[in-house]
């Protein structure tokens, strides 16, 4: 299908490929000014197949450019996903990519291609695969950097065995020759697979002596009762010595709360040392039924990570990218209104609201979403339970999948205040919620017109609302210096 589906109005401040089938986010590198955005792509068509590297870079992480497909698949063999580092070589600065050679005959092992243009054109490397453990699922290499105590770098590769829930962890000092650490996993439920792993090293509270250590695992459902709430990402806080990492808890947290957040990885070398995530905004239960308009899938907004300590121990906070911060500010004060009764709101359906109530006033709040398509977005805040659920339904829902239709609860501390960080970007809803302290990915079918916004509290308490409808502004310029340069290896 070529045409635009109503259903699926292209997303303004997301990064979607004019046409065609996208899954995961690969190779996230930022070098040079540009944040490069790989992914996984088929060139071809608009259904899963033909896995090829596509590519696109973005000088602010708001405006995207798509450029030709980086990795093509190729005769016996598709590219799966896997990431990018920056490094500088005699050659001068070298990208280097890792990713997963899927093979016609079953078998995946993890290969490798260089770029000495910027991440425009790849060589692969005439000995791929590199590492092979002759197995078929074995995959997702995702490389890092890791300074010991002496302060000597290292890099350091994780990859899945998917089917058996672990990741192993490698090491190399030259991005040639890898060599086995350890193994972390299996834990959590079965049933089962991991996928696309990533070890993020986070200050505790910015204080930079207090570093710990999060291992990101996005599980999918396999089997014949696969769970229908189907992907979703978790993570472990822990610790990493350079050969093995020690989670704090056998217990895997839930990363995001909505359906649709999968696959997410950070970006290397991205400056000030930030870690920023990006995710697909999709679950493979359903993703292959979502309308094609003619693309197919998209991906999140990028996330900044930190840990904060609530309740005596450290948490995982997202929070949206600076050019959303820039936007709420742009925001004319003046349009901060303060309800206290059941109101509508028009948007425009590319929009960002921000909302602050206190539960202990407004009892019960509710907001609903509704545009011009057969189907509802209703957020509900419950005081006496803390929870806050976010309901997609109606005929249109109901049509693309019977997983589709659905509750994603978020539980927040009874009776606190709540600050609510809503992005809405045509079928993207994302929300931010207490400052990062979680967070609800969902696709949402609300059609192609303006949006309603309707709010409901049970008590006459007042809740603060921010609207802001993001406005197109021009991609700001390359910097002409080099950005921070890669650190020699
Ligand atoms: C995750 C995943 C990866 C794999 C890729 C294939 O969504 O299944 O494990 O490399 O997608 O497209």
């Amino acid at each position: 299908m070529n045409q635009t589906d109503p259903l699926m109005r292209r997303p303004a401040f997301h990064f979607t490929p004019q046409r065609n089938w996208m899954n995961d986010p690969n190779g996230l590198v930022y070098d040079r000014g540009l944040w490069h955005l790989y992914y996984q792509y088929n060139p071809e068509g608009p259904d899963w197949g033909n896995m090829s590297w596509g590519h696109a870079t973005s000088t602010d992480l708001q405006h995207w450019t798509e450029h030709p497909v980086a990795l093509p698949h190729r005769e016996g063999e598709q590219i799966f996903s896997g990431s990018i580092v920056a490094s500088a070589s005699d050659v001068g600065p070298l990208l280097t990519a890792y990713y997963t050679s899927a093979y016609d005959d079953g078998h995946q092992a993890q290969s490798r291609a260089n770029s000495t243009d910027g991440g425009f054109t790849w060589e692969t490397d005439p000995s791929n695969p590199i590492l092979d453990r002759n197995t078929s699922a074995f995959r997702d290499p995702k490389v890092i950097r890791y300074a010991d105590a002496g302060g000597e770098l290292r890099w350091i590769m994780l990859a899945v065995e998917a089917d058996d829930r672990q990741v192993l962890f490698y090491s190399s000092t030259d991005l040639h020759t890898w060599e086995y650490q350890s193994a972390f996993g299996p834990l959590g439920v079965d049933g089962v697979v991991w996928e696309c792993p990533d070890l993020v090293a986070l200050p505790v509270d910015g204080d930079p002596d207090t570093i710990r250590w999060v291992l990101l695992i996005s599980t999918n459902p396999v089997g014949e009762d696969a769970d229908p709430e189907g992907s979703s990402m978790s993570y472990l806080i822990g610790d990493f010595d350079g050969t093995t990492f020690t989670a704090d808890s056998s217990e895997l947290t839930r990363l995001d709360h909505g359906r649709d957040f999968y696959a997410g990885v950070t970006f290397d070398n991205a400056p000030a040392g930030e870690k920023v995530m990006m995710a697909w905004m999709s679950n493979w239960s359903y993703a292959r039924e979502i309308p094609s308009a003619p693309w197919r899938g998209a991906m999140s907004l990028p996330r900044r990570l930190s840990l904060r300590t609530i309740g005596g121990s450290p948490r995982l906070i997202q929070q949206p990218p600076k050019f959303i911060q820039e936007q709420l500010l742009a925001a004319d004060p003046a349009a901060r209104m303060s309800l206290a009764q059941p109101i509508h709101m028009t948007l425009s359906g590319h929009s960002l609201m921000e909302l602050q109530w206190d539960p202990n006033t407004t009892g019960q709040l509710r907001l609903t979403l509704q545009g011009d398509a057969e189907s509802e977005v209703v957020i509900e805040h419950s005081p006496a339970t803390g929870a806050l659920r976010v309901t997609r339904q109606g005929a249109a829902v109901q049509a693309v999948h019977a997983a589709f239709p659905s509750t994603s609860t978020v539980a927040l501390d009874v009776l606190a205040p709540v600050r609510l960080l809503l992005s809405l970007d045509g079928p993207l809803l994302e929300l931010f919620i207490n400052d990062g302290e979680a967070t609800a990915a969902n696709l949402v079918l609300l059609g192609s017109g303006p949006v309603t916004a309707r709010f409901a509290a049970e008590l006459p308490g007042h809740v603060s609302v921010l609207l802001q409808d993001v406005r197109e502004s021009e991609t700001p310029a390359r910097p002409s210096l080099p950005g921070r340069s890669p650190v020699r290896l």
